[in-house]
Parts: structure tokens; C-alpha cells; sequence
């Protein structure tokens, strides 16, 4: 019997989970299945699909939204990294333990360092938001050696608050928050990450151009939308690259087939198959 895994999520029709993970599973020659469970929108789905889910003898889950909360709630052990980000995007089953993580700030890490070539020690970072998305990055941003961290929100307190409840976890990291509004022409950055739902409603943080003008990479965390208004911004602003969350997309995907199955997939033909030129 193959083992079992899935994504969870309501609506999960879109998911590109399915297909990347069976990429990968056939491409490192795993016994398993993925599918897709939409967790509904009734309360109770979620608990009730996970219980149903592992009866069945089911190994792992992928949980996108508005499942990631309720599945750390549901866990019995958590990484640092989903704790930090409030939420779980992977869960891993053995016997009555429930094991929580959240790869997707190291799916970005992963991305920016390894497919687009910018390493991340020392660097100034600009990370705009301060919801679940820009939580959930900022231990992995900090282990891998970025030395300030702007935390930029419309909502300035929501920023301040999360750089006040982040800082003590962040090593050498230094990390303030603030708003949009208070961004200066005198605050440059050699990253300019948005982490914000902005491009979902095709629209961008209000972020000053002098904030791309020494940046090497501007990148936007949401995938498949083509050039955001936030990435033209950057181009505007004459940012030396942009880029989507693609990547992040399937890095992560490669981290939770790797705490699965004890094998790394390597990444680059699936990366390859799921880019849309930015356009
Ligand atoms: P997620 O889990 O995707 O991070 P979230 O927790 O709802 O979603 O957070 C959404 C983030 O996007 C917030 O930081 C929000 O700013 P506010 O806290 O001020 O609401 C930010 N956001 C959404 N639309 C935005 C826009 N048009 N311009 C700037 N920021 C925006």
C-alpha cells in the first residue's frame, strides 16, 4: 500500500500541491499517493478531515488557508519556526504524535538564496506586511544571516508590536517595525520582499521608490499573477530584479518531502514546468 498524503485547505481546487509533490515522488521513486481535501466551511471541517484523514493511516499534510492556524492548535509537537509564525503549513503523523512545521519561510530563504543567486548574510531586508505571511518568514530570514530587519505595515502598530515579539528570538539580527508612511528616503535596502496580500486584490504597499533604489531583488511572495503592481513598482524604481513566490512555492514543498520521506527532491525541472515569465 502506498503511503498517504495530502493538502488540506477550503478552496483547494487551485492547489499546485498535487502536481508538485507526484513530480517529485515519481522523480525520487516514492510509494505514495497525494490528494486534495477541502476542509469545507463549516466549523468543525478541519478537525474533522484531519481525524477522518489519519484513521485511514494517513502520514502527512499539506494545510494552506484558512486551515494553517487550526492545524498548529491541532498539533502535539511544533517547530520553532510554525510557533514564531503563529501557524503550521505541513503536518506529519506518528502513531498519536501530531508534528507541526511551517516551511514556508524557508522555502523563501531556499529561493532567494540558492535558485536566484543572492545571498542573505548581512544584508538589509525591507519586509512589507505584518500578517501571517511576514511571521512566518522571519526566523529563517535571521538564521540565514540578514543583519536588519524593517518590518513595514499600513497598519504601523502591527509591525511595531511583531518586531517587539520577534526581536528576542532573532539572534544578531536586528529587527524594528513601523509603517509604510514612515519609510524615508534615507532607509535603502538590498532586498524589498512583500509579504503582503496586496497583489491578491491588485494592488501595492505604498513603499517609496528610494526603498528599491539600491536593491538587488524585489520579490513578491504570491505566484502566478505576472508582474504585480508591487514588482513594477520595483522595476519603476529600477530595482535590479524582480521576482514571484514560484520558487518559494516549491522549495517549500521540497522541505516537507524531505521531513517526509528522508529524500530531497531536487527542485529545478518542477521550478522549470510551474514558472510564468513575469510579464
Ligand atoms: P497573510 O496571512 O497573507 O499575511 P493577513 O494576516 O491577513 O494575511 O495579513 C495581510 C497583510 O497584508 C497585512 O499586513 C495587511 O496590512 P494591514 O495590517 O494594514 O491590514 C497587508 N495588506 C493587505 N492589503 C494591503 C494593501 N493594499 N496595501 C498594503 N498592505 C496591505
Amino acid at each position: 500500500m502506498p503511503d498517504r498524503y495530502a493538502v488540506i485547505g477550503h478552496p483547494i481546487a487551485h492547489s499546485k500541491s498535487p502536481l508538485i509533490h507526484g513530480l517529485f515522488a515519481q522523480a525520487t521513486g516514492q510509494d505514495m499517493t497525494y490528494d486534495m481535501i477541502d476542509g469545507g466551511a463549516e466549523p468543525g471541517g478541519f478537525d474533522r478531515a484531519l481525524a477522518s484523514f489519519r484513521t485511514a493511516g494517513g502520514r502527512g499534510l499539506n494545510v494552506t488557508l484558512p486551515f494553517k492556524l487550526q492545524a498548529l492548535a491541532a498539533a502535539t509537537q511544533a517547530s520553532d519556526d510554525a510557533r514564531l509564525a503563529g501557524a503550521a503549513n505541513a503536518l506529519r503523523f506518528d502513531g498519536e504524535r501530531i508534528e507541526a512545521q511551517n516551511f514556508d519561510g524557508i522555502g523563501l530563504v531556499r529561493d532567494i538564496e540558492h535558485n536566484l543567486g543572492l545571498p542573505l548574510a548581512g544584508k538589509r531586508v525591507l519586509l512589507l506586511g505584518a500578517g501571517g505571511a511576514t511571521r512566518g518568514a522571519l526566523l529563517p530570514l535571521a538564521r540565514a544571516g540578514v543583519a536588519r530587519l524593517v518590518l513595514a505595515n499600513r497598519t504601523a502598530a502591527k509591525a511595531t508590536g511583531l518586531a517587539r515579539e520577534a526581536a528576542p528570538h532573532l539572534g544578531g539580527c536586528v529587527v524594528e517595525g513601523g509603517g509604510l508612511a514612515d519609510l524615508t528616503a534615507s532607509d535603502t535596502f538590498e532586498l524589498v520582499i512583500n509579504a503582503t496580500s496586496s497583489s491578491l486584490s491588485g494592488e501595492a504597499p505604498a513603499v517609496p521608490a528610494s526603498a528599491f533604489a539600491s536593491a538587488a531583488l524585489a520579490y513578491d511572495m504570491v505566484y502566478g499573477k505576472g508582474l504585480t503592481p508591487f514588482l513594477k513598482a520595483a522595476q519603476a524604481a529600477r530595482c535590479a530584479r524582480v521576482a514571484d513566490g514560484v520558487g518559494m512555492l516549491v522549495e517549500q514543498a521540497a522541505e516537507a518531502f524531505a521531513w517526509w520521506r528522508g529524500v530531497r527532491p531536487d527542485t529545478r525541472d518542477v521550478l522549470a514546468r510551474l514558472t510564468v515569465p513575469l510579464v
